[in-house]
């Protein structure tokens, strides 16, 4: 079976956060049942570089007003078509914003081109290719699905991938007549959101089946707290979606070859893990004292709860513990922590950048991983902290709340638990945790348990391929019945 998966990041060629994790991860994982996925992306200069010499197979002389073409290629195990077009995609900055972390406002045009490329394969523009499902994943991708269903030519089914509903990617109506698409495309079966066209909403309409990345935020999307404005379209098409939850590549996170780490260890050789303990604390400038390390990995923003984690860091102080931080987002969110450690030199050490091995060495050296978000659809930093011997300590929503077991005493008693999780996620439940943390910490033969249980859950895409592999043939066989 051959799956077009079409997304704006993958790693390890370009990523800002768990998308690109997952679009890089999954179609390994799907291999072992018999199914082929090519990735769509744009051409961004880091593309570019990792594909090395490429010929094109398809050419545009003009692309919403850029000269572009489609080249295929392979990198990183992964196999690949590229938008190239230079004028959309060869910009410093990032995927979707300028070196000031401004959006491009042309946005909407960008992923536009990209999404009516992706269109343009599937209905069979590369020679000898051709898929058999076109596998979308947020507002970036979700206009390919738009141009199929208003297409008159044949179609194939259309899955659209969920992974945060924050991000809808909403553009002025205006732009409609420069989209190429027909006019009862303006409507709300289409993109017509709220007066403005929306290009997630798009494809969640045009999607024969809507996934989201964890079974708890399926539900979770269906009230007004977590649906972003899209509770109602999500409730019409409550049949049509599935919550499938995250899996990680075993391989690039994997503490016992990890390239990044000084010392590998596994679950059998805790006294390593203390090693790289001690050269996380080394590296950040902090004294190597017996309290706990606790870190984030993190975006800097309202929904992870950051601004949380800025005001309860007194908590850790007083303790006696540490607290390291990853992360860049919101300004003021980044200035709180840049305070704190001001504040608190000798016990809070904080990053302000995105540092790929930083990441890696924290999670194989913190004691503890703070994920306190607001909402979460799925995360993958907790399950990042599981593998590799870190507490994660979450609060209790979407994919957090079923991929942590918490350290109740029941849960303790019966070797199940891997982590702390707590509600309500506000300052008070995570002052609550970290004060339970503490207590945990200092009985050192349960937290030592808590730890190896951690290690030992399977965060594999083991059973989520499988879950998707089954989607696949259904998907499939419903379009066959249907067209017979
Ligand atoms: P989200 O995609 O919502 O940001 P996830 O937990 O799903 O959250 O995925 C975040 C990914 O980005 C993880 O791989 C995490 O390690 C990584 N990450 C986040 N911030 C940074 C950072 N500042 N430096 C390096 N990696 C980061
Ligand atoms: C989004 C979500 C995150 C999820 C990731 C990968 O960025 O915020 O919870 O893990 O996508 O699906």
């Amino acid at each position: 079976m051959n799956i077009l998966s079409v997304a704006a990041e993958i790693y390890p060629l370009v990523k800002t956060g768990g998308l690109a994790d997952v679009t890089g991860s999954l179609p390994k994982a799907l291999k072992s049942y018999g199914i082929q996925t090519h990735s769509i992306v744009p051409g961004y200069p880091g593309v570019m570089e990792a594909l090395g010499e490429t010929s094109p197979i398809a050419r545009y002389d003009s692309l919403f007003g850029e000269p572009a073409t489609i080249v295929a290629g392979q990198a990183a195990g992964l196999d690949l078509f590229v938008l190239d077009a230079p004028g959309f995609f060869n910009r410093p900055g990032g995927p979707y914003t300028d070196g000031h972390g401004h959006d491009f406002p042309d946005n909407w045009k960008r992923f536009a081109a990209f999404a009516f490329a992706a269109s343009q394969i599937a209905h069979g523009l590369i020679p000898n290719w051709r898929p058999d499902i076109i596998h979308a994943h947020d507002w970036h991708s979700a206009l390919s699905l738009v141009y199929l269903k208003f297409s008159s030519r044949p179609a194939i089914p259309r899955i659209l991938t969920v992974h945060n509903l924050a991000f809808q990617g909403q553009f002025a109506a205006h732009h409609f007549s420069e989209l190429g698409l027909p006019d009862e495309a303006y409507s709300i079966d289409g993109v017509e959101y709220y007066g403005d066209i929306g290009y997630l909403k798009g494809g969640l309409q045009a999607a024969d089946v809507i996934t989201v990345v964890s079974p708890t935020y399926a539900r979770e999307i269906m009230t007004p707290a977590f649906g972003m404005g899209l509770e109602g379209l999500m409730n019409a098409r409550h049949d049509d979606i599935v919550g499938i939850v995250n899996g990680i590549d075993m391989e690039v996170w994997d503490p016992s070859t990890d390239p990044h780490i000084d010392h590998h260890y596994s679950a059998r050789t805790p006294m390593r893990r203390l090693l790289n303990r001690c050269a996380l604390l080394d590296l950040v400038g902090l004294p190597n004292t017996s309290g706990p390390v606790f870190a984030s990995v993190n975006r800097l923003t309202w929904q992870k709860g950051m601004d949380l984690l800025a005001g309860t860091a007194d908590e850790i102080v007083a303790g006696g513990g540490k607290l390291i931080v990853l992360g860049q987002g919101e300004p003021d969110i980044e200035h709180a922590f840049m305070e704190v450690a001001r504040r608190f030199p000798q016990s809070v050490a904080v990053k302000i950048g995105y540092d790929e091995p930083l990441a890696h060495r924290i999670h194989a050296g913190a004691d503890a991983m703070l994920v306190p978000s607001r909402f979460e659809p799925c995360g993958l930093t907790q399950l990042y902290a599981l593998r590799y011997g870190c507490v994660p300590i979450v609060a209790r929503t979407g994919g957090l709340s079923e991929t942590i077991i918490d350290a109740n005493e029941a849960a303790l008693h019966a070797h199940a638990a891997t982590g702390i999780q707590f509600s309500p996620g506000d300052a008070s439940g995570l002052r609550h945790a970290l004060r339970r943390a503490f207590k945990l910490f200092r009985r050192h033969r349960v937290w030592e348990r808590l730890r190896r249980q951690g290690m030992k859950t399977d965060c594999s895409w083991h059973r989520s391929a499988a879950t998707y592999a089954e989607l696949y043939e259904e998907v499939l066989a419903t379009d066959i019945r249907l067209a017979g």
